[in-house]
């Protein structure tokens, strides 16, 4: 199949899903989450297939996150339906894929991004990555399971600080307070990841996926937090500040909350 905005290619038992729009710093629009739920059934459904790796095309950006352009007109219930979207492919594609799941993160991780790989069942980054939810720069708060996933990952202090200042960390860092596996540099990630699913793979198929899903069962929670952020998500849009904040980052100023 032939895809606009990815990358699909399958080569010795590893998927790989490079999201490939360059001009936007591969940002997510809706056509590439389309594309990204496309191949992740594609990949589920191959038996050939044993580990996806998820990765950004060039050398600045794995993800910018969703597409701010798309955002403008969007109405509170279409943001809750892209929201409620990118929850289903994010949870139940990735996080919850019976074959382990891996992102390489080459560059900016941000927003949508990060969320796309906090989804992953691990995260490998290059040494020049920069992570960050920016999204309340814009009036918003992370849409795509981020204040579950990185709360679950860093712990509440620190997804705080992260989610509450938009500020971007390096990947050194990210790797101090858990959220990134290994840095390692940029011309070796991808073989590092290739090498770390190559040892899954030796390991018994079975108990792997079971292992998977034992491991995410720890997150199960008597408040469903995903729908708290999806409600959020989409409320936001009809407020003063995500108009002021996303015309600020079009016309590339600060905005005026
Ligand atoms: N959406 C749409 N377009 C984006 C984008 C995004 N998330 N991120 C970057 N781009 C576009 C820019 O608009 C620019 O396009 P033009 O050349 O047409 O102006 C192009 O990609 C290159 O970007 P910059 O010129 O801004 O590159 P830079 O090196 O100066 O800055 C950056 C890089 C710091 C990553 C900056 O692009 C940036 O801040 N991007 C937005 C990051 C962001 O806020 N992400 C969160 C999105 S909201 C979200 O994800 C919600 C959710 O939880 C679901």
């Amino acid at each position: 199949m032939e895809y606009q905005h990815l990358l699909y290619q399958v080569d010795k038992h590893i998927a790989y899903i490079t999201i490939n729009r360059a001009s936007a710093l591969n940002a997510l629009n809706q056509q590439t989450l389309t594309e990204l739920e496309a191949t992740l059934l594609e990949a589920k459904k191959d038996h050939d297939v044993k580990g996806i790796i998820i990765t950004g095309a060039g050398e600045k950006a794995f993800v910018a996150g969703a597409d701010i352009k798309e955002f403008v007109d969007l109405s509170e219930a279409e943001a809750k339906l892209l929201s409620q979207k990118g929850h289903y492919i994010f949870t139940e594609l990735i996080e919850q894929s019976p074959k382990p799941v891996i992102a390489a993160i080459n560059g900016f991780a941000l927003g949508g991004g990060l969320e796309l790989a906090l989804a992953c069942h691990m995260r490998f980054a290059s040494a020049n990555a920069k992570l960050g939810l920016p999204e309340v720069s814009l009036g918003l708060l992370p849409g795509y399971g981020g204040t579950q996933r990185l709360t679950q990952l860093v712990g509440r202090g620190r997804a705080l600080q992260m989610i509450l200042t938009a500020d971007l960390i390096s990947a050194e860092e990210g790797l101090r307070i858990g959220l990134i596996n290994e840095v390692l540099d940029a011309a070796d990630l991808m073989n590092r990841v290739e090498e770390v699913l190559e040892r899954i793979f030796s390991r018994s198929g079975t108990a792997v996926t079971a292992a998977i899903d034992a491991v995410n069962a720890s997150n199960e929670q008597t408040r469903d937090g995903y729908q708290v952020e999806i409600n959020h998500f989409a409320e936001l849009f009809v407020t003063r500040d995500f108009k002021e904040g996303v015309d600020a980052f079009l016309t590339k100023r600060k905005p005026n909350f």
